[in-house]
């Protein structure tokens, strides 16, 4: 397993991992309507093109194949985090997240924060993260629970 950065190239996988992992992992926790308003059938190419190029997610490659993928925010935010939905559980979100952390005490940011899923929310405290508030959520006209979640570095 290798981390790399992310490249224009990479942008329909990652969008297909997304809209995998969220409709086969995630509806174990959220209800078809949530997950379709979170990953919609239809998803504009352009727009994530120009997300992730805005928020250079780290990749991860097993055997040249993308297994996940992670944003870290310049004030500690991690925004997008997920893992291929055929591959959870196999250490790859601990491998992204141990890369964020390293990356986050090499610019000398202090607190990681993110908004986790109820599925991610054992990850994220699994790895030390704890629960700052839990809370609602709207996307698409559809409400969501999550978690904020912090980790002091
Ligand atoms: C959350 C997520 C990224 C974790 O990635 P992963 O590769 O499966 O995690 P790891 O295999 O590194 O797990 C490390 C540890 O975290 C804990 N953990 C992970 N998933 C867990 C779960 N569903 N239930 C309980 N503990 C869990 C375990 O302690 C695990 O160690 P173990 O497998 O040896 O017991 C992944 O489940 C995912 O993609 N979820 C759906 C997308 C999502 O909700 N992302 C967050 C967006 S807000």
């Amino acid at each position: 397993m290798l981390i790399r950065e992310y490249r224009l190239s990479d942008t329909n996988i990652i969008m297909k991992l997304f809209y995998d992992t969220v409709h086969e992992i995630n509806i174990c926790d959220y209800t078809q309507e949530q997950v379709n308003a979170w990953a919609p059938e239809c998803m504009d190419d352009e727009v994530w093109q120009k997300r992730l190029q805005a928020k250079l997610p780290y990749i991860v490659e097993n055997n040249d194949e993308i297994v996940g993928f992670g944003e870290l925010e310049p004030d500690g935010h991690i925004d997008c985090f997920y893992c291929h939905s055929k591959y959870q559980r196999k250490g790859i979100g601990s491998k992204l997240l141990s890369h964020i952390e390293n990356t986050a005490k090499f610019r000398g940011i202090k607190r990681l924060y993110t908004e986790a899923s109820i599925t991610a929310k054992p990850f994220f405290q699994n790895k030390g993260f704890s629960i700052v508030r839990e809370q609602q959520v709207e996307l698409r006209g559809v409400w969501f629970q999550n978690y904020v979640m912090e980790k002091y570095l």
